[in-house]
């Protein structure tokens, strides 16, 4: 059976190919025309249409100059060659752009992903109809060779971290995957929505299209055969601020954190160094606490950027948060004045109190959580 984008067809037809594998490369010299051919060569056996598109970022150990050498006597593979530009997420995002395929694959250059499981995910995707089929290490019988118990640690608390706190990376077993397929126009449709930011193209994909079928393959993850890994330390902290980027719910507490930074401020200042009373000093540090919750959420956590109806907005988050503003005050009064509690100290522990209340209620009542980006 030949396949190609319309879905079965001859092959060498001259229509769009079926699959474009794009390959990122950064110094990778060593190995990419093996990897070349390795792609070609299980591509060609199962009669799938294909392009191979590498997006080199001006490499200095030349990998696109062995690349443009042989995109120049082979038209199935072609280079983009980057030049001032440097980033893996951003060198994917570019490579499924230029891509020509109904599916793009992305997959790293160093064998580390092999070209042997091509067909499945390509098969996972014709045949079950999925936008989006990860090759996975950690669905049953995927696994990875070779690695140290503290990388293979490493690697599992990642994906868990961002599972926790990324609703789209729960509908695979591993959305830290760098080996995976994606529908072309499902991205590109979406593609403003994304932000490419470190490694995680999957995860930012996985993340803003919530709607995205997907499905998986496991594979066995290969130590790497020539050249050196460019994961470094800078690579996992941009990890952490991108799933923080990516979750509503980390973005809220941290935002809640410097709130309750203001609140406990302004109180202390009115109480101690104005000399005002304790209720008029909590309830002007709870409602300073509000305003700047109000501000930042709207313009990070939920990304409202203060678009038409930020009064109404404003309103219903005052609205929503009385339950919090009265338990944080309530808490206050009660542990200063009947348990000898110091009144900042109460506020702070008023504050915990009315911490979970706020974000239930303001996340179903004034931002709507999820809910406007899947009914459109
Ligand atoms: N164009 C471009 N620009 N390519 C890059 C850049 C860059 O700045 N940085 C890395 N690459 C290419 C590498 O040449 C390689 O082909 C691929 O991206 C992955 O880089 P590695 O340095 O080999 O990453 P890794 O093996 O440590 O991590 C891989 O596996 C993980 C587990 O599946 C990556 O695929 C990760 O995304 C993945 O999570
Ligand atoms: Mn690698």
């Amino acid at each position: 059976m030949r396949y190609n984008a319309r879905g079965v067809g001859l092959a060498g037809s001259g229509e769009d190919p079926l699959v474009s594998v794009v390959i990122p490369t950064f110094n990778e010299a060593e190995v990419i025309e093996q990897t070349i051919a390795e792609v070609r060569a299980v591509l060609e056996r199962e009669g799938i249409e294909y392009e191979i598109l590498v997006v080199d970022d001006d490499s200095p150990d030349g990998t696109w100059r062995i690349v443009k050498e042989i995109s120049e006597r082979d038209s199935h593979v072609r280079l983009y060659r980057r030049i001032g530009a440097r980033g893996l997420s951003t060198a994917i995002l570019d490579g499924i752009k230029l891509a020509r395929g109904k599916y793009v694959i992305v997959m790293d250059a160093d064998l580390q992903h092999p070209p042997r499981y091509l067909p499945q995910l390509i098969g996972k995707a014709l045949n079950e109809g999925y936008d989006v089929v990860v090759a996975s290490r950690y669905a049953r019988g995927g696994g990875v060779a070779g690695w140290s118990r503290l990388r293979l640690m490493i690697s599992k608390g990642a994906t868990l971290l961002a599972k926790l706190l990324v609703r789209g990376a729960r509908k695979t077993s591993d959305p830290m995957s760098g080996f995976f397929l994606v529908r072309r126009d499902l991205v590109l449709s979406r593609v403003e929505e994304l932000r490419p930011r470190g490694y995680k193209v999957l995860l930012e994909i996985l993340a803003r299209i919530e709607d995205a079928r997907v499905g998986e393959v496991p594979y066995v993850f290969e130590p790497r055969r020539a050249g050196r890994s460019k994961l470094g330390f800078k690579v996992m902290l941009d990890y952490v601020i991108h799933v923080i980027e990516l979750s509503q719910l980390a973005k809220f507490a941290i935002v809640g954190a410097g709130g309750t930074v203001v609140n406990l401020a302004v109180m202390y200042l009115l109480l101690y160094i104005a000399g005002l009373g304790k209720s008029v000093s909590s309830i002007a540090g709870i409602e300073s606490g509000l305003l700047w919750n109000f501000v930042f959420n709207e313009m990070w956590t939920f990304e409202a950027g203060f678009r038409k109806g930020w009064l109404a907005r404003l309103a219903a988050y005052h609205a929503s948060s009385a339950g919090g503003f009265l338990a944080t005050f309530l808490t206050m009064y009660i542990l200063s004045t009947y348990m000898g509690v110091n009144p900042i100290l109460g506020q702070f522990m008023g504050i915990l109190v009315g911490f979970i209340v706020n974000y239930v209620a303001s996340s179903r009542g004034v931002w709507r959580i999820g809910r406007e980006r899947q009914s459109s």
